[in-house]
């Protein structure tokens, strides 16, 4: 209880444009409250449908302490459930990813449906009631070939993120895609300072020679403001809205999700060394034309995500530990895409493979000197860092109403 009144009256009591003390981004009991405030209770990224080609197909992910299945159903459907056995609790599937006909635990073969009921169990007498003891569901939504998940019991309303991110991205398919790469690496820092480093390229031009040569720097594109006044920017959105593709900055009201098709650096096709596409068969029958940049998507605490016109980037951000995260890439191409003669992993791979572990020394680095006695929050840049203001004002926010509502909720229910 302490912690949460501590927390709360720190961030109540946070020097706006500047950085967060020190405990945020290292402190364990920090780290516990981030889990159960924000990644316990809201819509998560966790995959792609194409992940799951057809019935049986599944991949694990672990949230906190939460081990979790998705897979998809004999009807099509794709679910989420807790992967923990309802007999004595071990984990079911214990492969990253694979395909069943149906969920058997290891340790006595309860077996389950791949809706997570439970069909079999050997020799738990007459009386027992199976549908008593199917696996625990966990929400689960699919918009655009994005998987979101929520492991709480009451899941936020999920329809203004599909209002607002599906139209942007419906263009892309990636429903249809698959993903012709991934890579997972560590980066040993709390999740939000990989989030801050993410919402700025002021440290683009110092630490991003292969990025830079494609992905402009300016504040106006991976920011969250001033967009609408760099005539650059409008007129790529005019272009691109012309050929049916929405275009323009969109933000959610509480800032944690926003959407936007940007321009490269003119004449730049795809995240490339030359500046040209990685594919040659166009992600989508939809992108037709020539120089759409990049649409931008970024849904907090966990993906930001790339779509060109030759292929698609996400990211996924899982935390580990108070100061340890995990960054998973993938890079999806047209479906029917071959390797080797479509597209060259190595091409395509190269740029963001070297930008990801430029991040990942970024923010050990960032990290190392927040251990310091000596840190304390410092300034943030007006020009080049509003998005990670923003971030941090989203965090802020987030955190306080969800504190101040469980506090509220208690007295209630006192009184
Ligand atoms: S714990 Fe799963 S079958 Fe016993
Ligand atoms: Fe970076």
């Amino acid at each position: 209880m302490e912690i949460r009144s501590q927390v709360l009256r720190q961030l109540k009591n946070r020097r706006e444009g500047f950085s967060l003390e020190q405990a945020f981004y290292t402190d364990p009991d920090y780290y516990k409250l981030d889990l159960e405030m924000i990644w316990y209770r809201d819509w998560l990224f966790v995959g792609h449908d194409c992940e799951l080609p057809k019935a049986g197909s599944y991949f694990t992910l672990q949230i906190g302490d939460y081990p979790v299945v998705i897979v998809r159903g004999r009807d099509g459907r794709i679910r989420a459930l807790h992967n923990t056995c309802r007999h004595r609790g071990s984990r079911v599937c214990t492969k990253e990813s694979g395909s069943a006909v149906r969920l058997v635990c290891p340790y006595h073969q309860w077996t389950y449906e791949l809706d997570g009921s439970l069909m079999a169990a050997r020799q738990m007498g007459q009386d027992f009631d199976k549908s008593q003891f199917g696996l625990k569901k966990v929400h689960c939504e699919s918009v655009a070939g994005y998987i979101f998940i929520c492991l709480a019991n009451e899941a936020p309303d999920f329809a203004p993120v599909r209002a607002a991110i599906e139209p942007y991205m419906a263009p892309h398919r990636l429903s249809e895609a698959k993903v012709a790469h991934q890579s997972t690496i560590i980066e040993k820092g709390n999740w939000k300072l990989v989030w801050e480093n993410n919402r700025e390229c002021y440290h683009c031009v110092g630490n991003h020679p292969e990025l830079c040569r494609t992905f402009p720097e300016a504040p106006t594109v991976s920011g969250v403001a001033g967009a609408i006044d760099d005539p650059v920017i409008t007129e790529h959105w005019r272009r691109c809205e012309a050929a049916n593709l929405p275009s323009e900055f969109r933000i959610s009201p509480d800032g944690q999700f926003r959407v936007a098709r940007m321009p490269l650096i003119e004449g730049a096709e795809s995240y490339t060394m030359s500046g040209r596409k990685a594919v040659v068969r166009q992600l989508s029958d939809g992108v037709t034309i020539d120089g759409i940049g990049t649409m931008l998507l970024f849904h907090y605490p966990t993906t930001w995500d790339h779509m060109l016109g030759d292929h698609a980037i996400s990211f996924r951000v899982t935390p580990l530990g108070p100061e340890e995260t995990a960054v998973t890439t993938k890079w999806l191409v047209h479906k029917d895409a071959v390797e080797g003669v479509d597209y060259d992993i190595e091409e395509l791979t190269h740029v963001w493979n070297m930008t990801n572990d430029q991040d990942r020394q970024i923010v050990e680095e960032n990290a190392f000197g927040i251990r310091s006695p000596a840190y304390e929050p410092g300034p943030y840049s007006a020009v080049h860092e509003g998005g990670v203001m923003q971030f941090v004002e989203w965090y802020s926010n987030f955190m306080v109403n969800r504190l101040q509502g469980d506090e509220q909720a208690k007295l209630s229910i006192v009184a």
